[in-house]
């Protein structure tokens, strides 16, 4: 750590923890309802968990984007954040607006719509929160000493996602233009300027940790850049097949979303190809996993099983049902939620000056989720499957396929436990290392 403000990712890297550990909890609920096991349902219905757990993951990911760009720009510009002071009001409203939302959602304060559910007037408070950490990043690239691709592609990663928070405030009362913006906010976030974030976050860490230099890590990052944009802007046309736009994004959207899976393989292959080209034995080899673990597993979680339900012909099948979920879950895993865990396992020893990274805890924990999280994945997958027959091939009834389906949610829970256990030690070693201390530490 060079700069003394690059602690306030600490604190950013906190609320990830606890937030993260409260969408498991629904996770729970959600499983437990799935297998007949409904007794909250009075408190919390099934479509308020879902929307509580797919908001705190979107809330922890973010927090954990703005953690790690408030670590990574001061390195990058080689100059202290423009202001702590209003870095701690950035964080501090983004929590009161996240758990305002969270809470609302529980007395049905929302806008239904799947990871949009945030009422309109905390949407606006959103933006100006989003507004003002856009300007202290951005300030402390312009006024730093230098500008790097690792910092100006994570800068337009994180602008580019906060402009694509505002078609999903359109006002419209039109169901498929509804779903139609729903699309840009949801699929170009995580299908395209995320992977900005991802991609400029993991060359940081690949330049850290494997000792390559720069300008061969950032040179790959500008091919990835190209193939993502080259397929996932087109590719949000697999979202369109049946939501009541015209014909042509049947062609459109199968042929570019079927052209994503590149740019996964591509950020994979780079990855494992820097760890090994570089030779260094990293002080943080936890980090490291971390780092190799979300390139390989945003490719199996994004690139293979979502180009298993991208065509029409499959799609028309899969859609909305469990296929859905068994995709969605390692997607997010894979891509960001591993580069989350990445970045805080690279950050922690530097910024509490106790070096626990590589601890039994710290490894049994990647190993763990990970193995849980593929179980979970195969969970959902076989009951999907299952629905997909009985529901779509055979005509039975939804709620009637829900009920033959519950004996496979024992497997979810039992694999979601498997996981959970993984993130306990995780969070465990997170409160081990402690907070922030004074002194400087130095690079690993
Ligand atoms: C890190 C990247 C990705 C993440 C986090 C992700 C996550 C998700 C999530 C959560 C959904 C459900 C969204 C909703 O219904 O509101 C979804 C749907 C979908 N994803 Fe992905 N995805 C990623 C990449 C991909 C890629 C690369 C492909 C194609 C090759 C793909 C294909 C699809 C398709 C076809 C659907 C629609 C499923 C349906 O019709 O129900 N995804 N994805
Ligand atoms: C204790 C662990 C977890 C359990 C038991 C769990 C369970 C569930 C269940 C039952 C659903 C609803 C599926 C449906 O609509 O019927 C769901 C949705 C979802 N969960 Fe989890 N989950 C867990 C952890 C996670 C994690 C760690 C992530 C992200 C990395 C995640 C991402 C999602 C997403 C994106 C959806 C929406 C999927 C879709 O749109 O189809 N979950 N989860
Ligand atoms: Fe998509």
């Amino acid at each position: 750590m060079k700069y003394t403000s690059q602690r306030i990712a600490y604190w950013f890297f906190a609320v990830c923890m606890l937030l993260f550990s409260l969408q498991l909890v629904y996770g729970f609920i959600m499983g437990f309802a799935h297998m007949g096991y409904d007794g909250l349902h009075s408190l919390i219905p099934f479509n308020v968990a879902r929307a509580v757990h797919t908001n705190l993951l979107v809330m922890w990911l973010l927090s954990g984007f703005m953690g790690a760009a408030y670590y990574i720009i001061p390195e990058e510009a080689d100059r202290e954040i423009l202001s702590v002071k209003w870095a701690y009001v950035q964080l501090i409203a983004f929590v009161v607006v996240g758990v305002t939302a969270i809470i609302g959602f529980h007395f049905q304060w929302w806008e239904g719509r799947k990871f949009l559910e945030i009422p309109r007037p905390l949407d606006y408070l959103v933006v100006v929160d989003v507004l003002l950490f856009i300007g202290l990043i951005g300030g402390t690239i312009w006024k730093g000493r230098r500008y790097t691709t690792t910092s100006i592609v994570l800068f337009f990663g994180l602008l580019t996602a906060a402009l694509l928070y505002l078609p999903g405030m359109i006002d419209t009362d039109h169901q498929t233009h509804d779903s139609y913006w729903r699309w840009w906010v949801v699929h170009l976030w995580v299908e395209g300027v995320w992977e900005l974030i991802m991609g400029a976050i993991m060359s940081f860490l690949l330049i850290k940790l494997t000792g390559v230099d720069r300008e061969v890590i950032e040179k790959w990052l500008y091919i990835i850049v190209g193939f993502t944009f080259l397929s996932g802007i087109l590719g949000t046309g697999h979202h369109y097949y049946y939501i009541g736009t015209p014909r042509y994004w049947l062609m459109i959207g199968g042929v570019f979303s079927a052209l994503e899976p590149i740019a996964f393989l591509g950020m994979a292959i780079y990855a494992i190809a820097m760890a090994k080209k570089g030779g260094k034995t990293p002080t943080n080899k936890t980090a490291l996993l971390w780092t190799l673990g979300t390139a390989i597993m945003s490719f199996v979680g994004a690139g293979f099983l979502g180009f298993a339900h991208t065509l029409p012909q499959v799609n028309m099948y899969t859609h909305g049902t469990l296929v859905t979920a068994m995709h969605g879950h390692l997607a997010f895993w894979g891509a960001y939620a591993c580069l989350v865990l990445a970045i805080i396992t690279y950050a922690m020893p530097l910024m509490t000056g106790r070096k626990l990274q590589d601890t039994y805890t710290n490894i049994f924990a990647f190993w763990t989720s990970n193995i849980g999280m593929v179980s979970m994945t195969i969970a959902f997958g076989i009951a999907g499957v299952a629905q997909v027959y009985l529901e779509r091939k055979m005509g039975l009834d939804f709620l009637l396929v829900q009920k033959e389906i519950e004996v496979h949610f024992l497997g979810l829970v039992l694999a979601a436990s498997l996981f959970t256990l993984g993130i306990i030690a995780f969070v465990y070693n997170f409160i081990r290392f402690g907070g922030p201390v004074g002194d400087l530490q130095k690079e690993s």
